[in-house]
């Protein structure tokens, strides 16, 4: 297929249309100045510190800096500064940098600026735009379901604990299936700046909804691609609106009541698969319960490995940016590649960082900067840029 007749998903600009309150976006701009004009006072490496003042730089350049600079303000973005410290604000900067513009430098260090761990690859839903309706991830006996141990959680949270600003505990199941989970939140909580969990909500209840309130996790993602039924269960197969409504429901009710001073943002976010969907509807029905209402761009992610090869020879820009930690300890540089051919190591055995800076990312990313991507399997066949 030409690269002319397919869309390329581009990950910097995943997130298609996001509504949420404005923020003093000038207050934020001002605070990033401040911090350009007072590096001095801020106890960082001389590492960090080239990084931030590139960061204030562009930010302060604003759209003069031009597309190639990619670090610009984005409204999600405001909103988590606008939720920190200004103690804070050097090392989300730094990290917001390393994730946002070392992708397209093509610029690597000792960790990946994000970590994605996935509490568990089971899931009740069937989405009918997510890999979980293909039987070879699901049929049991393959081998893919599964949950992982505490243990395994808390050797890989110790290891990425002061290397890496963002964790998010999501990828290809639903992590509110995990019965350590309020556990795995506890031992995570005041290590990370954007902490991050995507949930259908259906396991939503009390207990869990304190948990993730004690662990302050940054952005809390509902993810819901209607505003009413039928729609709601024919994209998310097995689940029912009027239950995840009131599960937010209550976790709103507690967050009000319980942490008036919670800095967690929610978010209702749909995956934008076809006409019948708008946002005007999502925002009328859910606005009032979360901070943000948004669609994400839909990633054919169902039929990886059956889609038309195409010719796209741009580098994936995950391969600097993300590393994927699974719930049997697999590292994939990956979640398109939901059966994991692309494996790169094991977490249970091997150091992250010495993963993230091996032999078989370096080859994997190597192959994509030679455009070469059409030489791997799901590579060849997926769009993702
Ligand atoms: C795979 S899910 C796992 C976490 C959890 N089960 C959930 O649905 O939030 C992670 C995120 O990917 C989104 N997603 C699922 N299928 C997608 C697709 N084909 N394209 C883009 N995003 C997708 C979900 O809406 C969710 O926010
Ligand atoms: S999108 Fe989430 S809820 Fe839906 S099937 Fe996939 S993992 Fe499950």
């Amino acid at each position: 297929m030409s690269t002319r007749q397919m869309k390329l998903y581009d990950k910097a600009n995943s997130i298609l249309e996001i509504r949420q309150d404005a923020r003093d976006y000038q207050n934020v701009f001002e605070r990033i100045r401040r911090l350009c004009d007072a590096f001095d006072k801020h106890p960082a490496s001389a590492y960090e510190t080239s990084i931030i003042k590139q960061a204030c730089d562009d930010v302060v350049a604003g759209s003069a800096a031009g597309e190639a600079a990619r670090f610009a303000l984005r409204e999600h973005v405001v909103e988590e500064i606008g939720r920190l410290s200004d103690e804070e604000l050097p090392r989300y900067i730094c990290y917001r940098y390393r994730y946002d513009v070392f992708p397209y430098k093509k610029q690597l260090d000792d960790f990946p600026p994000c970590l994605q761990i996935e509490p568990a690859s089971i899931c009740n839903y069937r989405c009918v735009f997510c890999y979980h309706t293909d039987r070879e991830l699901t049929l049991p006996k393959n081998g893919y379901m599964g949950l992982m141990t505490l243990e395994l959680f808390k050797k890989v949270i110790d290891q990425a604990e002061g290397k890496c600003e963002a964790l998010s505990l999501a990828s290809r199941g639903e992590p509110l299936i995990n019965r350590d989970i309020e556990d795995m939140l506890a031992y995570a909580a005041g290590k990370f700046l954007a902490l991050k969990i995507n949930t259908n909500a259906w396991f939503l209840d009390e207990r869990k909804s304190h948990a993730i309130l004690q662990a302050g996790v940054s952005t809390l993602v509902f993810s819901a691609d209607a505003a009413s039924e039928p729609l709601y269960s024919q994209l998310r197969v097995n689940g029912k609106l009027d239950r995840i409504l009131a599960n937010i429901r209550q976790f709103q009710e507690i967050r009000a009541h319980h942490y008036p001073d919670s800095i967690t943002i929610t978010r209702v976010s749909g995956v934008r698969f076809g006409d019948d969907q708008n946002l005007d509807d999502m925002e009328q029905f859910w606005g009032d319960l979360v901070d943000q209402v948004a669609f994400v761009k839909y990633n054919p992610w169902e039929n990886t490995y059956d889609r038309p090869v195409n010719d796209v020879t741009t580098p994936c820009s995950d391969l600097w940016r993300r590393m994927f930690v699974w719930w049997d300890g697999t590292i994939n540089p990956c979640d398109v590649d939901y059966l994991s051919t692309l494996a790169v190591g094991d977490a249970d055995n091997e150091e992250l960082s010495e993963i993230w800076n091996g032999d078989k990312y370096n080859a994997l990313r190597k192959a994509h900067l030679a455009c070469r991507r059409n030489s791997i399997t799901p590579c060849m066949r997926c769009t993702f840029v």
